[in-house]
């Protein structure tokens, strides 16, 4: 009792304190160590200086009235760095941690207030979580000898702090996976969301089901790339050369308690009405050919695929306590549907006007399903394309702009957007990167992502609930390779899911991340080496001037770009901005069908031109090629041209990011200048970023 007493006493001391160090200091200092907290917490200030130095008489007191929170957290301390023994009750020389009621300075239930003085540490929150955040600024504060003096107060922007892990285009073990969550909660992530199912490889183990496990999530080859070079084909568990792999019962188990006692939900994604291809190779008569042709698609006219949908979900809602579970969604055929009678009785019936809706008949349906469990679904955003029910959440993939808007309708959205948050984009020089999917996605710009800009209506910020990233896997055969790509970027994700934009400084953040780096590759974390990053391509840098920079541009019959990769538009080839790694910048200007690229620059008047020339990129996962041959004509009326060179081009499919510029040098006068770029054999895109001419 009297030792209560005393620790109760002590919280009114630090309570104090707090308001007292908070109302003395309007402006915010920074900690002498100043780069060693991420993510960046809302109010940090100096004490008096000073530090605490924890020894062998340190002790731990937890205060919560929960106790298997109390338990997890006194073991959480005790086996960290600081390495001090949990006590009941203690006077100075302690690290106190205690749940309150009542928290100057702090709302969410996350939030944490952390007070070091000399005689010692103290954290009060409104939970258990909360003690769990500020135990791990503590710990980034700790240098193995001292912490400095000084108090933070520090809660979370977001809700949902999310990573997803592909462990179906290349399985990785439940060791792997713990080692993910260790490293994640650290930076106060707190949902994982597990990608489990996908064509490459089921990987969860249904009892009801046991082909999924027995077949579907096992392949000839190792590796996706030739995996899906091969014909998609499937393997019998223990047949010889056998890659694949799932997560028992138990390894779930184990993975969810583990990620529990670090303040993680783990989220399932079971994914419908498509990417099911492994599915359909289990069991045929759940797609509308009937294992005839192998597509990936459910067939929703057949209620065996509500049975399978039904039994498979009871056990994976049996076996994740989250309240989100995640049914996919995304990237549906839907042409089969069209001319399955099944499918297109179930049309009538329901009275679809679309294949749209048909998927969305099925995405209902199965959310009634799963709320019928008391547990609500999350769905990729093409849930929304046939009309998606009110009270599913939207993971917003394909743009943010698609996620403010559904938010404006009253969805709950987290946000993914591709351009900032799919960690399998290359993070530095292609040519310095083991290969990537493509993309180019550098620390600088993850951080630049702001999921709800300054301008939101108060009504539609609302409705962000958080922001996650994405580590898909089809080029990521290994666990160092998937801690490459996803270290120090998590680190960039998780500060812009946690701090304010108002304390949010790239170049600070650059610094405590070169640190965390160095502190996770000496802990056994393939992190990529930021401190050697190269960063963008070099053309990319500063803006080139020439004689055509904003002149006019017109496109000839069928050469015209891409909507979807118009660089800005018509004048984007003449702006005096190149391209960098990759299309994704948006500076590259994209040409796929008809005649590829024909762009006729007009510079005004006739002018004495040396030189015309444009880059070309090669990229092959995603299908951007090499001009097959490229034409460059000059002109004085605009009609008549003249050509003055001509380079034919043989393109060879490789492995590599690969850049090339197409050029003419010579004497010439003229006022139109015309650039043709052909597409080849491979067909896709090509893709060009200036038309330089000097
Ligand atoms: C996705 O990238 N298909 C969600």
């Amino acid at each position: 009792m009297e030792n209560t007493i005393f620790v109760l006493a002590y919280f009114i001391y630090v309570i104090m304190k707090v308001k007292l160090t908070i109302s003395l200091l309007p402006v915010m200092f920074i900690w002498t160590i100043a780069h060693a907290v991420i993510p960046q917490p809302r109010v940090q200030s100096l004490d008096a200086g000073g530090c605490f130095s924890p020894n062998d008489e340190t002790r731990l007191v937890v205060v919560c009235n929960v106790p298997e929170d109390k338990l997890m957290l006194e073991e959480y301390v005790s086996q960290s760095a600081l390495g001090i023994t949990a006590s009941e009750s203690a006077a100075d020389n302690a690290v106190i941690l205690a749940v309150v009621d009542d928290v100057e300075g702090i709302t969410s239930p996350e939030g944490y207030v952390l007070a070091v003085s000399p005689a010692g540490v103290n954290i009060l929150a409104l939970s258990p979580a909360g003690l769990f955040y500020g135990v791990q600024t503590l710990l980034q504060l700790y240098d193995g000898t001292s912490i400095p003096c000084g108090t933070i107060t520090d809660e979370p922007r977001f809700a949902y702090r999310g990573i997803m892990l592909d462990v179906s285009r290349h399985f990785f073990d439940k060791e792997h996976i713990k080692k993910q969550i260790d490293i994640l909660s650290r930076y106060k992530i707190n949902r994982l969301h597990l990608h489990l199912t996908d064509a490459a490889g089921w990987r969860i183990d249904i009892d009801g089901y046991p082909r999924l496990t027995e077949f579907a999530a096992w392949r000839p080859e190792a590796l996706w790339k030739d995996w899906s070079r091969n014909g998609h084909r499937y393997a019998e568990k223990g047949s010889e050369g056998a890659y694949g792999g799932y997560y028992t019962r138990d390894d779930i188990r184990e993975i969810v308690e583990y990620a529990a006692s670090r303040y993680i939900t783990v989220i399932p994604e079971i994914e419908m009405p498509s990417h099911s291809e492994e599915v359909m190779a289990a069991y045929p008569d759940l797609g509308c050919s009937k294992g005839v042709s192998v597509h990936g698609d459910f067939c929703i006219g057949n209620e065996s695929t509500f049975d399978f949908i039904e039994g498979v979900l009871s056990e994976v809602i049996e076996m994740f306590p989250s309240e989100y579970i995640h049914i996919g969604g995304d990237e549906a055929a839907k042409n089969h549907w069209k001319s399955c009678p099944l499918c297109q009785e179930r049309m009538r019936n329901e009275k679809l006007q679309s294949v749209d809706e048909l998927q969305s008949y099925m995405m209902r349906r199965v959310g009634d399903f799963v709320a019928s469990s008391g547990r609500r679904v999350i769905g990729w955003d093409e849930i929304l394309d046939g009309g998606a029910a009110d009270d599913a959440v939207i993971m917003c993939w394909r743009g943010a702009e698609r996620g403010l808007k559904a938010a404006a309708e009253g969805y709950d959205v987290i946000m993914t957007p591709g351009w900032y948050c799919y960690f399998d984009s290359y993070q530095d020089a292609p040519s310095t990167q083991p290969e990537a999917i493509g993309g180019y996605l550098p620390l600088s710009k993850v951080y630049s992502y702001n999921p709800v800009p300054a301008d939101t209506p108060e009504d539609v910020a609302s409705h962000i609930v958080g922001v996650q990233a994405n580590l898909w896997a089809e080029y990521i055969p290994t666990k160092e390779h998937a801690e490459h790509m996803l270290y120090p970027r998590a680190l960039a994700l998780a500060e812009v899911a946690w701090s304010d934009p108002e304390v949010m400084d790239y170049g600070d953040f650059r610094m405590r991340a070169l640190d965390a780096v160095e502190d996770l590759r000496t802990s056994g974390v393939s992190a990529f080496d930021l401190a050697h990053e190269q960063g963008n391509r070099p053309e990319a840098e500063y803006p080139i001037s020439h004689l055509a920079v904003g002149k006019s541009v017109t496109y000839g019959e069928g050469g015209k770009y891409f909507a979807g990769y118009s660089a800005g538009g018509d004048e984007a080839l003449v702006d005096g901005l190149r391209g960098g790694w990759n299309y994704s910048d948006l500076r590259w200007q994209g040409f796929i069908g008809g005649n590829g690229m024909d762009a006729v620059i007009d510079l005004g008047r006739r002018t004495k031109i040396s030189y015309v020339g444009a880059d070309f990129m090669q990229i092959c996962g995603p299908e951007v090629f090499m001009p097959a041959g490229v034409e460059i004509a000059v002109s004085n009326d605009g009609r008549h041209f003249k050509t003055i060179a001509h380079i034919d081009h043989e393109i060879v499919k490789d492995d590599e990011v690969s850049f090339k510029t197409f050029s003419w040098s010579g004497k010439t006068r003229a006022r139109y200048i015309r650039y043709r770029a052909s597409i080849g054999e491979f067909g896709g895109f090509v893709f060009t970023d200036e038309i330089v001419v000097k």
